[in-house]
């Protein structure tokens, strides 16, 4: 079978199979990566499982975790037995990034052959219903029986208690001296320190020397590679101390995508696989390297092979950079591309051509790539070049160390100036080192690593994301409700797409304080599951309901709900203060929205689909909604957009809105299968996650003005908006805008507020409203008229003081002086009376003491040519400065000083004038 990458040495040994004789090899191994990822899903389809989709890379289910970093990320309330799923078997290849923390860590990248922060988990599911036996069959079967991996390069993990798994793997066919077991830190496995975990079985391959191979370096030699893993989901880990067995064991498995690739493409290094390979190529030829440049400079080439997969994938999910959280990441991994880039030779952006080569080799699996390649692409050169732009100041920064250190007299750039540029201007060490070297200087580079180290712990412990406790209360609430049939599979239903405001209902539980109650009493927070809401919960930006849950049949019981939320799938908990009477468990109640509100929410909301789409046909389509809050006072829209809106912009966007206003047109929402919403141009939001039958909103007829997936709640008709005003427009992110706009009632009183303003104003200038502008330019006009004036006046005053102060002149041996008490209205105008007397002097002194606002001023000017006589204003200012109670300085031709006590003036002229006599006498 011929290998078409990388090493082929291990090639040979795909056609020598010791595959047992009774099974023969069913097809040929897959070679390219992404036939790899087919052929596996593939395999699990024919064997019953549900191919889903990849989750986003930011999990929509779990606060506990940064980015998704396993395939089970969006499974984990199947597994648990939280959430049921209409399939029990299921099939993924799941996006995955990894940074820190125990799984990664951002230096390994690009070094060792097998880290990287983006990845692909293969993964096979079973949610209660296959286990042990079937899962280690599957995998005996696809690797052995259809891949046919040599089974003398194979070594199988179980965990040390497993002797069933141990069992299962002798009797499917492995060797028992290739079947080890290993303690929890090897063979268990657990999400984090909450949530589904179990005993874990991996399966390795061994790459060296056949007749080198030992048990012992399983686990523990590099040459070992541990490439699925099997887990044996059994139980919930509720807090660090308590774990539940659960009540269906099911599975869960995991392999490197790459790892795989490079099984059996034959290569020791993820890097030198397809998956990688053509990317590399595409960055030698954009740097226009010999394979001698590329071989050493290979760390680079991996590096930004690496990251900017994972850059494209995380602007495709949504993920923009940032200063903050998830974008920080994108940010950080962007950067750090960048300036391999630079030692590369690339100086000008250049990233988006290598996103161009990913989406061309992923886009075809993960079509979001292929819908969002511009918006990644016009992301990623807008980063860049801000990047290179902060290079380049750095530049200049490392400039100016170099030049001070030299007055300092000192050869070394410190710690904390290379650090600066590290931190600040994200210059590598090596770089900083290169451009001293060439100064003549060397750099601390102890001092740096010091101060390295203590910076990436902690953003290491920034980056940790710290569990958050998850009350196991809510779980067990809908389990029992469950089991005993109070409430279906289905949950808590819904009314909120029929439409209605109030449904009668029944009480299933009360929460108070943490605990389950069976009746609740005035005056006291609650906290109220019924068998069916008409109350929306918070998603999609759109905010919750607030309303009311009041008891009928003769009850007097009044909640005031003011939270709405999901705790865990299935459950919605109303939560909220007892007005009066009181609430029982069983008791029938009225559960009623605010309705006045839903329907501004509902305005708001519509008039976010209408601002989408009008954005994206006056600025292009690489506006995409990165962020949105729908609330009843107001709506906020953050999307992708590389500068400001012009004033011409806004009004035009505003003008467009207030026309699909008037022409009232229809909003409905039709149930539609995922694909083919998408494929008719229904706008898919950025990082969400969908169902496989969505839901779609389309404003307008047939060549709607706006079709979007979305699960919120919007009005019948956009006339019911009434009105629309953009109230704001600025940057909400590196390459975001916020659009922030008011519909409804809410325009109305903007409406209102801003007539109100300007009719203050008019008054305020005795005129009418519509000449208010007239007004006002006319009294700037007389402002700036006057204040020419005023400048001019002054300037008169200042010359007809100065022919008064010149006519006083003191000589003391032939130099003119003059030393006078003035009036000025501040320092500026001393100044500017010192050196129109100085040029009368020509070579003289000037000494002029003021009264500025209650405090005492001096200003002393010396011509000079003055020097050589010893005349320094600087000193002569020193001398006087404490007859005035306060101090000065200067140099040798100005100075001034300040001090407390005004009755001082008088006397520090007397001592300028003795100093000066001073001078002159020791300077002959
Ligand atoms: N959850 C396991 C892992 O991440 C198997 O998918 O290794």
């Amino acid at each position: 079978m011929p290998l078409l990458f990388g090493c082929s040495s291990l090639a040979a040994e795909f056609g020598l199979l010791p595959i047992p004789a009774s099974r023969p090899l069913m097809t040929q191994p897959p070679t390219h990566i992404s036939e790899v990822r087919s052929r596996y899903i593939e395999f699990f389809e024919r064997h019953g499982h549900q191919f889903v989709p990849s989750a986003n890379l930011v999990p929509d289910n779990d606060d506990t975790l940064l980015f998704t970093n396993a395939g089970m990320v969006q499974f984990k309330d199947a597994l648990l037995g939280q959430e049921q799923r209409p399939y029990r078997r299921a099939v993924t290849s799941q996006k995955c990034l990894r940074v820190s923390g125990k799984h990664n860590d951002l230096d390994e990248v690009g070094v060792s052959p097998r880290h990287h922060t983006f990845f692909e988990m293969l993964g096979n599911f079973s949610f209660g219903d296959y286990f042990k036996e079937q899962a280690i069959q599957f995998a005996w079967q696809l690797l052995v029986e259809e891949w046919a991996l040599p089974l003398d390069r194979l070594w199988f993990s179980v965990y040390e208690d497993d002797d069933e798994a141990a069992q299962i793997w002798h009797a499917v066919g492995a060797d028992p001296d290739r079947i080890l077991q290993f303690d929890r830190k090897d063979n268990w496995w657990s999400m984090g320190e909450t949530g589904p975990c179990g005993p874990c079985s991996e399966i390795h391959y061994f790459w060296g020397d056949l007749k080198d191979q030992h048990a012992a370096g399983v686990n523990r030699d590099d040459e070992y590679l541990e490439f699925w893993n099997l887990v044996f989901m059994q139980y919930d880990q509720i807090t660090a101390q308590h774990r539940e067995p659960l009540s269906h064991p099911g599975v869960d498995t995991g392999a490197g995508l790459e790892r795989v690739a490079s099984i059996l493409q034959g290569c020791t290094n993820n890097y030198d696989t397809d998956g990688f390979l053509y990317l590399m190529d595409l960055v030698q030829q954009l740097a226009d390297h010999t394979d001698a440049q590329r071989q050493e400079h290979m760390v680079a080439y991996r590096v930004i092979a690496d990251h900017v997969r994972a850059i494209a994938f995380l602007i495709s999910d949504g993920v923009l950079p940032g200063n903050e959280g998830h974008n920080y990441i994108t940010r950080l991994i962007l950067r750090r591309a960048a300036r391999f880039g630079r030692a590369l030779g690339f100086l000008e952006p250049f990233m988006a051509r290598v996103v161009e080569g990913v989406v061309q080799g992923m886009g075809d699996h993960f079509q979001e790539l292929r819908q969002r390649e511009d918006m990644i692409c016009a992301t990623v050169t807008a980063e860049e070049t801000r990047f290179l732009q902060t290079l380049n100041l750095g530049m200049g920064h490392l400039e100016r160390v170099v030049q001070e250190n030299r007055q300092r007299g000192t050869t070394t750039v410190t710690g904390t100036q290379s650090f600066l540029l590290w931190d600040t201007f994200g210059f590598p060490l090596d770089l900083t080192r290169d451009l001293a070297r060439e100064e003549g200087m060397t750099v601390d580079v102890d001092e740096f690593q010091a101060l390295a180290a203590q910076a990436k712990e902690r953003s290491r412990q920034a980056m940790e994301t710290a569990p958050l406790p998850r009350s196991p209360l809510y779980g067990e609430l809908l389990r029992g409700l469950q089991e005993s049939g109070t409430l279906d599979a289905g949950g808590v239903a819904q009314t909120v797409f029929d439409g209605s405001h109030s449904v009668r209902t029944t009480v299933l539980a009360l929460i108070q304080e943490g605990a389950e109650v069976d009746r609740v009493e005035p005056g006291t927070a609650v906290e109220v599951v019924v068998a069916t809401t008409p109350f929306y919960v918070e998603a999609g930006g759109q905010v919750g309901d607030t309303g009311w849950i009041s008891a009928v049949a003769g009850g007097s019981g009044h909640l005031q709900v003011t939270h709405v939320f999901r705790p865990v799938p299935g459950l919605i908990v109303h939560s909220g203060s007892m007005q009066e009477g009181c609430l029982t468990v069983g008791g029938a109640v009225d559960c009623t929205i605010d309705e006045g509100r839903r329907q501004s929410i509902q305005r708001n909301h519509t008039a976010t689909h209408l601002l989408h789409a009008c954005l994206r046909r006056h600025l292009g389509q690489t506006v995409h909604q990165a962020g949105s809050l729908v609330a009843p006072d107001r709506l906020r829209f953050d999307f992708t957009f590389d500068r400001g809106l012009t004033h011409a912009e806004v009004a035009q966007v505003q003008a467009d809105l207030q026309a699909a206003i008037l022409v009232d047109s229809p909003v409905t929402a039709t149930w539609e299968p995922y694909a083919e919403a998408v494929a008719s141009g229904a706008m898919a939001l950025f990082g969400e996650k969908y169902e496989e039958v969505v839901r779609v909103v389309r404003i307008g007829h047939g060549q709607a003005v706006s079709r979007e997936l979305c699960g919120g709640m919007h009005v019948k008709s956009t006339a019911e908006l009434g009105s629309i005003f953009i109230v704001g427009e600025g940057s909400s992110a590196a390459g975001q805008r916020r659009i922030e706009a008011v519909t409804g009632t809410a325009a109305n009183q903007y409406v209102i507020a801003a007539l109100d303003r300007l009719d203050k104003v008019a008054s305020l200038l005795k005129t009418q409203p519509d000449t208010v502008a007239q007004s006002v330019q006319s009294l700037l006009a007389q402002n700036t008229r006057l204040r020419k004036e005023v400048q001019r006046s002054q300037r008169a005053q200042v010359q007809d003081h100065i022919d008064h102060l010149v006519e006083n002149v003191q000589e003391f041996d032939g130099v003119p002086c003059v030393l006078q008490t003035v009036q000025a209205q501040g320092l500026e105008m001393m100044r500017e009376m010192s050196d129109l007397i100085q040029d009368r002097l020509g070579q003289g002194v000037t000494a002029l003491a003021a009264d500025i606002e209650g405090k005492p001023v001096l200003v002393i000017s010396v011509a000079k040519g003055l020097a050589g006589r010893g005349l320094h204003a600087g000193n002569l200012v020193k001398q006087a400065a404490p007859c005035i109670g306060g101090g000065g300085g200067g140099r040798q031709n100005i100075a001034q000083a300040g001090g407390q006590d005004v009755a001082g003036l008088s006397a520090a002229l007397q001592e300028v004038a003795s100093a000066i006599s001073h001078c002159l006498v020791t300077a002959r």
